[in-house]
């Protein structure tokens, strides 16, 4: 795939093939002819191309009827009508059915190029990633937070590794940012401008993966009514991301190892090689090493993923991050939510900090954004972290060392208790007033005076 695209022509008269042929080969395009219908509509079939030059007055079958076909067994290739007059009509009729554009003979080959150009850059855009193109747009380059040293040490990794085309594998817990990694990798990349492709190998049947990978020639399988391009083409000098890389079937690792060592593979019921320049990046949360032990997962496959490896550090081990992640995610919250003014009482960051976050950068974000959202002052209190936070908080509290409650009386450390052990209560119940009552064994008369006594705002959190 050196060329620039490759071009089908479909006109009768060969001395517009002819030139048409020249022109387009001239300027860097693989080029294939075709005199009839018939003969055009077959080529659509057998190979891929990019884009279609159609004469719309063709002998037999005519140019709008294979227009037809076109969009209906390809429709992302887009088409350009060659008609012998400026005829409005017949143009709109050809647009109305679909084709990109047209050009009347004879023609402007400067113009041409230039509308051929346009067109393969336009249907080049539209297979990217959108994911991507939208997060670019939103923050600008994918924004990793990370001051601790295993972070900084992934950090260099990265830079290390984005100018090269090394295969990374990258590997962490779920919700360490596995993903986001790999689209920083792309992005500080050379091929930055190119497609970032990911693939989530773990939610997709067998013959399905093949063929999305790979593609397939028309008739590979009963349902394969037109030849069409895998994901390895469309990612062609850009980079593809295998997520859940440890969860890929037997055959496909065969696939993936020699589309690894040779860049190249043929689809599926094809005999044609393609050639690609594919960069690739996989993400794995299991141990791919054990996977190999358990002949789970191919050794020589696990050895060319393996070639350079940056693993995520959970969260838990590298604490000193949380509060920049806070703060990351509170801008980010805020703005979105229209509260830029909001932050954690101390209490609740203490929480936070002392948590074991099991989901990772993905449970703090989510922590944020629910804290964010359920929000009603500036301060984001205990009362609006989820339950295994602030549980972990009362058992703080409980074994809170005397020093720590020096200087207060009686009467406030056991209000403090008290009050603690009513909000775990009335979290773990829903805040079900009289299921708290219930824990805690006492009447909802009771509870119903003590709440009150001690400001617990439950109306509120009821509604949230
Ligand atoms: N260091 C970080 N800085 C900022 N945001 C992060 C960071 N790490 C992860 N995130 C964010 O956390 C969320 C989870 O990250 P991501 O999807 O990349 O994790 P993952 O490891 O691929 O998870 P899984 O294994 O569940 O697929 C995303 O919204 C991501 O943007
Ligand atoms: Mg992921």
């Amino acid at each position: 795939m050196s060329s620039k695209g490759s071009v089908l022509i479909i006109d009768d008269e060969q001395d517009v093939r002819e030139s048409l042929e020249q022109l387009l080969k001239l300027d860097g395009y693989s080029v294939a002819t075709a005199g009839t219908a018939e003969e055009g509509c077959k080529k659509i079939e057998d190979q891929v191309c990019d884009l279609v030059l159609l004469d719309i007055s063709l002998p037999g079958r005519s140019g709008l009827d294979v227009l037809q076909q076109i969009k209906r067994d390809s429709p992302e290739t887009p088409v350009i009508m060659i008609t012998a007059y400026d005829s409005s009509q017949t143009a709109f009729q050809a647009s109305k059915q679909g084709a990109e554009s047209y050009i009347t003979k004879p023609w402007d080959n400067e113009k041409l190029l230039l509308e051929i150009r346009n067109l393969l850059d336009r249907s080049r855009l539209r297979v990217e990633n959108v994911q991507l193109r939208r997060a670019l747009k939103k923050f600008g380059l994918p924004n990793l937070i990370g001051k601790s040293e295993p972070m900084q040490k992934v950090f260099d990794l990265i830079t290390q590794v984005a100018p090269s085309r090394a295969t990374v594998l990258i590997q962490g817990e779920s919700g360490t940012g596995k993903e986001l990694v790999a689209k920083t990798i792309h992005a500080t990349s050379p091929r930055a401008d190119r497609p970032f492709v990911p693939v989530n190998t773990g939610s997709m049947p067998v013959d399905l993966l093949d063929s999305t990978l790979f593609g397939h020639v028309k008739g590979a399988f009963t349902s394969a009514v037109a030849t069409k391009r895998g994901l390895f083409e469309l990612a062609d000098q850009g980079t593809i991301f295998f997520d859940e890389i440890g969860t890929v079937g037997p055959e496909t690792q065969t696939k993936l190892l020699r589309v690894i060592q040779e860049r190249e593979f043929m689809r599926l019921g094809g005999t044609e090689t393609i050639r690609v320049d594919v960069r690739i990046l996989a993400a794995t949360n299991e141990d791919l090493r054990r996977l190999v032990q358990e002949n789970k997962f191919r050794e020589d496959l696990y050895y060319r993923l393996n070639v350079i490896t940056i693993p995520l550090p959970p969260l838990r081990e590298r604490k000193e991050d949380i509060p920049h992640l806070l703060d990351h995610f509170l801008k980010k919250f805020g703005r979105e939510n229209g509260r830029p003014d909001l932050r954690f009482s101390p209490e609740a960051l203490k929480l936070m900090m002392a948590y074991d976050w099991p989901g990772n950068v993905r449970e703090l974000e989510n922590t944020v954004e629910r804290a964010v959202v359920l929000a009603s002052g500036p301060e984001l209190g205990v009362d609006l972290l989820p339950e295994p936070i602030s549980r972990n908080g009362s058992n703080a509290l409980r074994s809170l060392p005397l020093a720590s409650l020096e200087g207060r009386s009686l009467f406030e450390i056991t209000e403090a208790y008290e009050r603690q052990l009513i909000l775990d209560a009335l979290v773990e119940s829903h805040w079900s007033q009289t299921e708290a009552a219930e824990r805690l064994k006492i009447p909802l008369s009771t509870l119903n005076q003590k709440v009150k006594r001690l400001q617990i705002d439950v109306k509120r959190r009821r509604q949230a």
